[in-house]
């Protein structure tokens, strides 16, 4: 560690590693100097975990956790917060978190076509898996804090599922609502939950899940081990130090972002019904049920994997081996090589017919499940399926092409 530092960072220094923290996290980071734009993703979820605690802040400050309450005070707090403008704080919160699932949602992709879970970060991949559950809990209780007529029904239909469990489905449902109905004793553990403890958990994981990264360090876009040629000093030689060039050759992407981010909250906040559906700015009425009740487009794909099914409660068990199979990617990629470029072609194909069959059931998650629909949803259920349960095949008998020893120039 260099002399040259400021007394008081020598001071901190010997009390708190603040300097070796930074070097190893930032300016002595080596990252692989092909790292292209999908790599953006990562930070900019960084940035909406932020944006979604301030904003969460002031909008608590706002909220009442009653039901005769909850519904007026954001209404009210978006109209008169802050001069007028507190609308953009609901926003910046609501529009935020489909944000933050499009981010994650192109991260997690970014990952599966460079084979960025395979050894050695299974963990980061893991670890990821969970950030993305705590998620998925903390949108689903965000949602029904508005006490809007989709946060009640929505609850009541996603509620309902753990009855479906033989035995203690009853008693489960009974448990989580903490009451024969979904009433101000749910809505009031949904708040506590969705204000604190899964934010808590939420960071958490998080950090669990870059110092996982940085431990190992990251991939890159052809899936090169860049740690098998160091120079004398230990530093790879096909790897720059991630600040200052990564950090400032992301802003543009960053700049990029904001701009459409603030777009979409100026003109387009409710996202034509997708980010905040219209009934949603309707009260909750426990004796008026939705003419259409349905998720948020961030569930829509396991939704859709749900009521494919006909028995309710191997729908819930489709849903959950939907998501406990992305959990294992990790152990069915049998592939010696990491990133698509140099995989045969069964992969590339099937990370594309996986990337559609996702978003048509997302797509078909907001509809009507007539026919028509339920069919289709089968139909990309099988294909959701198809792309885990036989990849431990098709990546093995596939050939794969050479891997470059190091960085092509
Ligand atoms: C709050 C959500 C998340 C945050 C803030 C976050 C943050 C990050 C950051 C900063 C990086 C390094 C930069 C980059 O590679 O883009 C990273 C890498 C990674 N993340 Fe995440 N992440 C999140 C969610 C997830 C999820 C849900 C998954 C998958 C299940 C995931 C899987 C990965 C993997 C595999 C890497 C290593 C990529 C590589 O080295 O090629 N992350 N994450």
């Amino acid at each position: 560690m260099s002399t040259s530092k400021p007394a008081v960072m020598q001071w901190i220094d010997r009390r708190l590693p603040v300097t070796s923290a930074y070097e190893k996290h930032m300016s002595k980071y080596y990252a692989p100097k092909n790292l292209n734009w999908w790599y953006v993703f990562g930070l900019l979820a960084m940035l909406m975990l932020v944006n979604q605690i301030l904003t969460g802040i002031w909008l608590t400050m706002i909220y009442v956790p009653s039901t005769a309450e909850a519904f007026h005070a954001v209404e009210a707090g978006m109209r008169d917060l802050a001069g007028g403008s507190g609308w953009i704080i609901r926003y910046m919160h609501s529009t935020g978190a489909s944000f933050f699932f499009i981010v994650v949602y192109l991260h997690m992709f970014r990952g599966i076509m460079y084979g960025s879970y395979q050894k050695p970060r299974e963990l980061i991949w893991v670890f990821g898996m969970f950030v993305y559950l705590a998620m998925m809990a903390e949108g689903f209780m965000g949602y029904v804090l508005p006490w809007g007529q989709m946060s009640y029904w929505g609850a009541q239909v996603i509620i309902s599922l753990f009855g479906a469990i033989p035995v203690i489905g009853d008693g489960l449902t009974e448990w989580i609502r903490g009451d024969f109905l979904i009433s101000g004793i749910t809505l009031n553990r949904f708040f506590a939950l969705h204000v604190i403890a899964v934010p808590l958990v939420l960071v958490l994981l998080v950090v669990l899940h870059v110092l996982a990264l940085h431990e190992v360090g990251s991939n890159n876009p052809d899936g090169i081990d860049i740690k098998k040629h160091m120079d004398d000093k230990g530093r790879p030689l096909d790897g720059i130090p991630f600040h200052p060039y990564f950090t400032i050759g992301k802003l543009p992407m960053i700049i990029i972002f904001l701009f459409v981010f603030c777009g979409v909250l100026f003109f387009f906040p409710e996202g034509g019904g997708y980010f905040l559906e219209h009934a949603n700015f309707e009260a909750a009425n426990p004796l008026k049920t939705p003419e259409h009740i349905a998720p948020t487009w961030y569930y829509g794909a396991f939704y859709s994997i749900l009521r494919a099914v006909p028995d309710k409660l191997l729908g819930v068990v489709a849903m959950g081996a939907a998501i406990a199979l992305l959990f294992i990617l990790p152990w069915l990629d049998r592939s010696p090589v990491r990133s698509w470029r140099y995989k045969g072609w069964y992969s590339k194909i099937a990370v594309i017919l996986f990337a559609l069959s996702f978003i048509a059931l997302s797509a078909l998650g907001g509809m009507e499940a007539d026919v028509k629909n339920t069919w289709l949803a089968r139909f990309f259920a099988v294909i959701y399926f198809a792309f885990f349960l036989l990849m431990p095949f098709y990546t093995r008998w596939e050939s794969t092409k050479p891997v470059p020893e190091r960085v092509p120039e």
